[in-house]
């Protein structure tokens, strides 16, 4: 790939912002820049959030939203796009128009973000009919967590053989592949589930013991734009972003007094000046 202190793949994110930094826009950036990319962002929401929960979500205007797309698109351009928390139907529907009008052709990841670690709810429920309608049939692969995957496919999940049947179900809304998510699932190993055209794969690895999960969905989905913006084909970028993930719960800084970030920073060595 590029060389050290290169950029290599230019990736817009349309997500929210963490004010605890571990997920969302903030992780984001972290991974992007931690795998040698180039982030840019569309802010969707403000979060007043920490290791424990979300106190508070300011949503961002449609309009401007729309208008901090069309900027970095028309001047910087992109080679993926990634969206994570879209907060309502009003901005589905301006995303995926802006997305459709300016970044034909370019891999879209989109991560179906519902619920926060904790369980607070980052998508109102009317909006789970603009996301199967409006942004996975323009998605090049979607990835759902458990609960997600149960609420877009309408089936519950208690097993892998549930997983696979429900990312096909999620397949036939249009996007090129699914990325179904095992981390919610209680077993020894964590599966996830990959299903692209007819090839449905399981990834499997151990389930490391530990509460600093927080962000590993936006960590995972923003790793695999910035493959997908390198030029990796689709399973590579998945294989890249599966072990960036793993790596970086591995290594966490065990901050906060809940669900504590990830070490994003475990592919840098600190600049000694
Ligand atoms: N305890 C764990 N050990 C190893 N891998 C994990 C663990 N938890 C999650 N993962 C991995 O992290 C990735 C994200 O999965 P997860 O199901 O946690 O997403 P998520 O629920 O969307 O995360 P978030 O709550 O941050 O939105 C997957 O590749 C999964 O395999
Ligand atoms: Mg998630």
């Amino acid at each position: 790939m590029s060389a050290a202190g290169s950029l290599q793949g230019r990736v817009l994110i349309v997500a929210g912002s963490d004010s605890g930094g571990g997920a969302g826009i903030q992780a984001d950036i972290k991974t992007v820049t931690a795998l040698g990319a180039y982030a840019m962002t569309a802010i969707t929401a403000l979060t007043a959030q920490d290791t424990n929960g979300v106190a508070g979500v300011v949503g961002v205007d449609p309009a401007f939203i729309a208008q901090q797309m069309r900027m970095v698109l028309d001047d910087i351009g992109a080679d993926a796009l990634k969206t994570g928390m879209l907060h309502n139907a009003a901005v589905i529907e301006t995303v995926a128009a802006v997305a459709r009008e300016k970044a034909q052709g370019i891999p879209l990841v989109v991560d179906p973000v519902m619920y926060a670690k904790g369980g607070h709810p980052l998508l109102e429920a009317a909006a789970i009919t603009a996301l199967k309608a409006r942004l996975l049939p323009i998605a090049a692969v979607v990835t759902p967590n458990i609960p997600e995957a149960e609420a877009i496919a309408g089936m519950t999940i208690r097993t892998v053989a549930d997983m696979r049947a429900a990312a096909r179900a999620i397949v036939g809304f249009g996007p090129q592949a699914v990325l179904l998510k095992g981390g919610h699932m209680e077993d020894r190993d964590v599966t996830d589930i990959l299903v692209h055209g007819e090839t449905v794969e399981e990834m499997t690895h151990p389930r490391i013991e530990t509460r600093h999960t927080h962000g590993t969905g936006c960590t995972l989905a923003s790793a695999l734009a910035a493959g997908l913006a390198q030029g990796l084909a689709l399973r590579a970028a998945v294989i890249r972003a599966r072990a960036y993930v793993l790596e970086a719960i591995r290594t966490a800084p065990g901050f906060g007094h809940g669900h504590g970030p990830l070490n994003h920073a475990h592919t840098v060595a600190p600049f000694e000046g």
